[in-house]
This record gives C-alpha cells, structure tokens and sequence, in this order.
C-alpha cells in the first residue's frame, strides 16, 4: 500500500486549544485519526509526525527518501523562514503536498510568503483540516504518476 507520511510542524501540537478562531476546535490527535480513516478509503497508509524542532522534521524529510512515496507537511511558521527545511525537501525525490489549515493571505502580511511551497508540488490552503485530506486526495494522483 503507499504510503504518505504526514508532518505537522511547530505548535501544532497545541490544535484545539490554541487560536481555535483561526485553527478550530479539533485536537492534533483528532486530526492524526481523521487523517488515517482517510487514508484507508483512498487506500493509502498514513503516518504521521508532530515536532517544535526544525531538525526533526528535517530528519523526517531525509528519512522519507525510498521509504514513503508523498510527504504532506504543514511546517507551521517555518513556512515563512526556513531555508533549512526547504532544502531538505529539495534533496529528496519524495514529491510534498504543503498544507496549511489557515487562509494564510488574509493574515498578517507575513504569513504570505511561503519560503517552502516553491519546492513542493503544490498548496492546499484554508480549508481547516479539510487541507489535509484534500491533500491525500492529490497524493493518490502523485502515486499514480510515479507508478
Ligand atoms: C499555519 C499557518 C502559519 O502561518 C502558522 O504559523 C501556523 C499554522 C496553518 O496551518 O494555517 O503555525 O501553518
């Protein structure tokens, strides 16, 4: 079965209690299910991974090579300045989904630049955690391509 390994980045551990204006009521953990269910109707395995820390995610990125077929990530505010997560997707053949459960262009200004996206396949932005499962919609069409 193929499988997509799903990274959430910095604070998202906190989903359900924090901004629940901005990111809803639903916990990290109620999402990870929701995520997996999914996953199984569209025939996929998913696994998923929460850090605060820039390293482990880029760990989980290097880790993905020859391991998951798509990555979706949500890497939180390292969206907007981190080179180092953007070079690492860059150094794997592993095509990423970026996810964000926000409008993030109708936030503050600097949530509208994406440092990362430009090395992914795409964007799924400002469905709540309805992003997320549109995106392993589209990794069932990216498995498809590779096959
Ligand atoms: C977010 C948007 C980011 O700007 C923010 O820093 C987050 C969450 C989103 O999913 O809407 O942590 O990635």
């Amino acid at each position: 079965m193929p499988k997509v390994m799903v990274l959430h980045g910095p604070n998202l551990n906190l989903l359900g209690k924090r901004e629940p204006d901005i990111y809803g009521g639903g916990t990290l953990t109620e999402l990870n299910e929701r995520l997996r269910t999914k996953g199984g109707e569209l025939g996929l395995e998913v696994e998923t991974f929460q850090s605060n820390h820039e390293g482990d995610l880029i760990d989980q990125i290097h880790g993905a090579e020859g391991r998951v077929d798509v990555l979706v990530i949500n890497p939180g505010a390292f969206t907007h300045y981190s080179y180092a997560i953007r070079d690492a997707l860059a150094s794997v053949s592993v095509p990423a989904i970026e996810v964000h459960i926000s409008n993030v262009h109708g936030r503050e200004p600097f949530r509208e630049r994406s440092v990362t996206a430009p090395v992914t396949r795409g964007q799924i932005i400002g469905f709540g955690f309805h992003s997320y499962e549109l995106a392993l919609t589209a990794a069932v069409t990216l498995v498809r391509e590779r096959a």
